[in-house]
């Protein structure tokens, strides 16, 4: 290139007199080829050598054209890269996490010498020039090794690799803008635009967060904490997507993420922005090159995730901060607590809002979540909204092969309403009330009464009994082990999507051994009660209410229950209804106690009496 083209790097340090934050180094360096120079460029383009480069170098050169990586001006040469590598600082001793590099096919490298102009490519259009200062080895070792993880994580170095990529070129770059980079500008916030903006809005206070998986509840909690701290968010995406296995989940998550922010987050508020992948790794220099990043964006603050989510540790980043912070980093970090789901709390906290203890805490990560899917299982709510969690089992199921994953092609779908909200509108909880006892001890009885008792005082009950359900949905079992068994898990069934559909389940089984008891308790899930309802085999045979003890005796009703087949009393259960030693009235206040303490019952004060007294004026 000749001393004119030179000119065509275009580099401009922006006077900023917006009192925002200073920009890293001071300025904002930007780099477009201006209008009134741009037909002439595109006339001599033909005759500058043509270099290709990829989606993420083209997001590299947006970055140094926009500012964003100020005070960068260009690709990084060798000695500017191997200092990053090695000390993450810059050679000017700024510190500096990751490398900014433009690679080189082989054939390219032959034809090219430092001091020349070259074009850049990206699908057939011009949207850049470069004046080559270096051309050096790439060492990909290195870079792999800076985030400690494998290569696959990296879609830039998979795909390098793939290109067989030896060598990376350095200098000085200008950006055209076409109009395919114009459209594609749309969806970017630029430093210069995000501070004007800024100041138009007269925000006080714009924060960047280093945040991976909005998609997943407690990501969406430190989100809105931050949001509540800032006037407005800024929030960087990755615009990558990993080829290699594990890339599928990433885009699946990606996926999600959108569907959460474009639901519940207002977008004018958060203000969403493409970013190298390597941003988003919780390695300390990728920390700090984040910072970096958004103090240029104008961001006066930057919230960073806890101990538990980094890779290095606090101390680390801290030194690191520290020493950047002799360079003109000013951006504050400010570090969130881990969230987690607090099942007394009964939503996402942190050590900081949460007064319950560590027993009824969970933090699911990113592998717990991976294994739950490849298992074909939904996600619950505790880890993604509804909707969201359904996106993510669609989203596996349609690029996965289900074959592999469940052998069934079964996608179960979370229902969008949840659980919560069913039972605010119902105004009490759902759940299982599960009574046990021999035939005749008074199961049904109680079921029945208490079940009435609770409809009429507004509550959405279902009394559910085993000789009922063995007429119709149960039909085909016997009293075998195995027959009874099946019996119960059915009922269990049953009971989960009455519970789902926000009822209180009174089920009445003899269900006499404890292992199905068991069983009937983990399909069910929360909000299982266990009621024995006790009563002497004596009694029971006395009672013998529809004649059975006596035909069991006789022989003619084989392994019944207390006479020809054991009945396991439950050792610990959750309420004991003795029918020998209470009477009914006593058995069912009794009942309705518990009911009341397993906040079963309508918050708003109906109480049962209420309604049987109402129903006894109207009789
Ligand atoms: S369970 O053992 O499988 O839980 P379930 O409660 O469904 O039993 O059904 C018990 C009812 O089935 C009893 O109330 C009784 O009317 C009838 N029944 C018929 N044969 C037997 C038997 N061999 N043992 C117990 N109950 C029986």
């Amino acid at each position: 290139m000749t001393g004119h083209s030179k000119q065509a790097l275009y580099a401009t340090t922006l006077q900023l007199d917006d009192a925002l934050i200073a920009p890293y180094g001071g300025a904002l360096v930007q780099s477009f080829v201006p209008r009134q120079d741009q037909q002439d460029l595109h006339a001599r383009l033909p005759q500058l050598k043509r270099i290709d480069i990829s989606a993420r170098e083209l997001i590299d050169l947006e970055l140094i054209a926009s500012g964003a990586y100020s005070p960068l001006t260009g690709f990084m040469d060798r000695h500017t890269y191997a200092s990053v590598l090695e000390s993450t600082i810059l050679p000017n001793g700024m510190p500096w996490g990751l490398p900014v590099t433009l690679a080189a096919a082989d054939e390219a490298v032959d034809s090219l010498s430092v001091g020349q102009g070259v074009a850049l490519y990206h699908d057939n259009e011009a949207v850049g020039v470069m004046l080559i200062a270096d051309i050096f080895p790439w060492d990909a070792e290195s870079e792999t090794r800076i985030f400690g993880e494998t290569e696959e994580q990296f879609p830039q170095i998979a795909e390098r690799k793939a290109r067989k990529i030896r060598h990376l070129l350095g200098g000085v770059v200008s950006m055209l803008i076409s109009r395919a980079a114009e459209q594609r500008l749309n969806r970017h916030q630029w430093p210069n635009d995000l501070r004007n903006l800024h100041v138009q809005k007269q925000w006080n206070k714009i924060a960047a967060i280093h945040l991976q998986n909005p998609w997943q509840r407690s990501d969406e909690y430190l989100l809105k904490c931050a949001l509540e701290a800032s006037d407005a968010l800024l929030l960087h995406s990755s615009t990558e997507t990993a080829r290699a296995q594990g890339g599928l989940l990433s885009s699946v998550l990606k996926g999600a993420s959108r569907l959460l922010l474009e639901n519940y987050i207002p977008s004018n508020r958060v203000l969403e922005n493409p970013a190298p992948e390597g941003f988003f790794h919780s390695s300390s220099r990728a920390i700090l090159q984040h910072a970096i990043f958004s103090q240029n964006y104008g961001c006066e603050s930057i919230f960073l995730p806890a101990q538990g989510a980094l890779a290095g540790s606090q101390q680390e980043l801290t030194n690191l901060f520290a020493e950047a912070r002799k360079h003109g980093l000013t951006i504050r970090h400010v570090f969130l607590d881990q969230p987690f789901h607090c099942d007394l709390c009964g939503g996402i906290a942190t050590e900081k809002s949460c007064p319950h203890s560590a027993a009824g805490r969970t933090i699911f990560s990113v592998a717990d979540i991976a294994a739950q899917l490849k298992h074909g299982k939904s996600l619950p709510p505790t880890v993604a909204r509804p909707d969201v969690a359904r996106a993510v089992a669609r989203g596996m199921a349609n690029k996965t092969d289900p074959g592999d994953v469940t052998g069934k092609f079964l996608y179960p779908h979370a229902s969008e309403v949840s659980r919560d909200l069913v039972e605010s509108l119902a105004g009490h909880k759902a759940g299982v009330l599960w009574m046990t006892g021999l035939s005749g001890s008074g199961k049904s009885t109680i079921a029945q009464r208490v079940g009435r008792e609770l409809i009429l005082s507004g509550h959405r009950v279902y009394v559910l009994d085993g000789d009922t359900l063995r007429t119709g949905l149960n039909s085909d079992l016997g009293f075998g082990e195995e027959a009874r068994r099946e019996n119960l898990r059915r009922a269990a069934e049953v009971s989960k999507v009455l519970v789902d559909a926000g009822l209180i389940v009174i089920a009445s089984f003899i269900s006499p051994f404890s292992a199905e008891r068991q069983m009937v308790r983990k399909i069910v899930g929360a909000g299982f009660h266990e009621v024995y309802v006790e009563a002497t085999l004596d009694t029971c045979e006395e009672r013998d209410p529809k004649g059975l003890y006596k035909r069991a005796r006789a022989g003619v009703i084989p392994n019944f229950t207390g006479i020809s087949s054991p009945y396991e009393a439950p050792e610990l259960p959750d309420l004991r209804l003795n029918t020998s030693q209470l009477s009914l009235d006593e058995c069912v206040g009794q009942f309705h106690e518990f009911i009341a303490q397993a906040g079963l019952s309508r918050a708003d004060g109906h109480g049962h009496r209420h309604a049987v007294r109402n129903e006894a004026v109207n009789a």
